[in-house]
Formats: C-alpha cells, structure tokens, sequence
C-alpha cells in the first residue's frame, strides 16, 4: 500500500484500468460491481463528506495527494435478479437475505484486488482503505443507490519518492504459511495445525 502520493495518472488512464479490473470472475456472470472514479474536483468533495481527510490528514497526509479515488461498489440486486432467471432460479438465492455468502461483496472484492495489481503493473501507487463512519453519507453525496454497498475506496496515484512501508504490516509480522495454509484439515490429530512449513516468512 502506498500511503505517500505525488502526482498522479490522468483520469483517462484510470478509466482504462478500471475497464480491465472490471473483468474479475462474478457468480452467475452476474456483473454487479461498480466503480465510482473520484477525480479533481470530487477526490476533494470525497475527502471531506467522508471524513477520510481529518483521519487521514493525522495519520498518513500524503494519501490526501492521491490523484483520484475510485469507490469499488457492489449491487445485491444484480445477484438476485440474475439468480431469479431460468437457469439459477433452483439454487434458492433469489433474495438477500439466502445468500450464505454474499457474493456480490466476493466478487467486488476480486475487482478491487485487479485495481491494486494493475496499479501495481504501472508502477503507480495505490491504497484501498475501507469509508469510515455511516458511508451513506459519502454514497448519498455521489447519488449511489440505497441498496448498493462500498466494499472499499482505492486512493491512486504516483508513489512518492519517500513513501515508505507505515500500516499494520510494519507493526505485524505476516504469519507463517503452516498458521493459515491447512492440508486435509484443519488440525492435525496431534493437535497441531495441519499445515507446512516454510522458512520464509514471504511465502
Ligand atoms: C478491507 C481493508 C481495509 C483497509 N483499511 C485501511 C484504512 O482504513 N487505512 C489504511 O491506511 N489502510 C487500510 N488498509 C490497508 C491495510 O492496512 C494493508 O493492506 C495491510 O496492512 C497490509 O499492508 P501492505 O498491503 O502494505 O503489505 C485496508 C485494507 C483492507 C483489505
């Protein structure tokens, strides 16, 4: 994550990107993510409706020198409808409320992730960061329909020359693949997990 901006691409280069961060898997084809580009005028807007200025202003400024801020959105109703056509209407998901994992907050999620990587490919800096307080403000501001969810914002931008490493994984250590990687099942019998070992600590 990049939390020290300078400049940034123009916003045509990141409309570009989002064509191409929106072609994540989405179940049922269903489609319902969304990206909201906030640019110029609006990033600024964005800032201060959020909140995200103050908090950001005491804890990382330089993401406020982001070039644009793209809210990646979810639309449970997409799901639903196309759940309630012919081919998937057996599967029982035609409401909210059946979904035992609300996929289109999964499939949100994997856009977002193609946003960071392709940053990433350009060399450009980003931040997804989650909106803070009641986001419906924020949603309301930019006309976002009542059902749609924000499942994150992505701050874009050209990594400063002195940005260095500041969130939680400068003060935590990533856990070992034998915590979180399991092999048949969670546990072993013995009681350990049923994992493996790596030395590195990347892997
Ligand atoms: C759902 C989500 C919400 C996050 N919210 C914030 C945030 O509010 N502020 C922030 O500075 N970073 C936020 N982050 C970034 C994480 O702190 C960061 O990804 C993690 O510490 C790993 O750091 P790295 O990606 O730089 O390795 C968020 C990440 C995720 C996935």
């Amino acid at each position: 994550m990049t939390r020290t901006f300078s400049g940034g691409p123009t916003l045509h280069e990141v409309l570009e990107v989002c064509d191409v961060a929106r072609r994540a898997p989405s179940a049922g084809f269903s489609q319902g993510c969304h990206f909201l580009v906030l640019d110029g005028p609006d990033k600024e807007t964005f800032f201060e409706v959020s909140g995200a200025g103050t908090w950001f202003a005491r804890r990382s400024p330089g993401v406020r020198d982001c070039t644009q801020i793209v809210l990646v959105l979810a639309d449970p109703d997409a799901y639903t409808d196309r759940y309630s056509e012919p081919d998937k209407i057996d599967r029982g998901l035609s409401t909210r409320e059946t979904w035992v994992c609300p996929y289109w907050l999964t499939d949100a999620a994997m856009a977002a992730q193609n946003l960071l990587l392709l940053c990433e490919d350009r060399r450009w800096g980003a931040l997804l960061f989650g909106l803070h307080g009641d986001p419906r403000v924020t949603l309301d501001r930019f006309g976002v329909p009542d059902a749609v969810h924000c499942v994150g914002a992505v701050a874009i931008g050209h990594r400063s020359p002195g940005d260095r490493p500041s969130g939680s994984s400068t003060v935590r250590s990533r856990r070992g693949a034998n915590e979180v990687v399991h092999v048949g099942r969670w546990v072993s019998p013995s009681g350990g997990p049923a994992g493996f070992a790596t030395d590195d600590p990347e892997v």
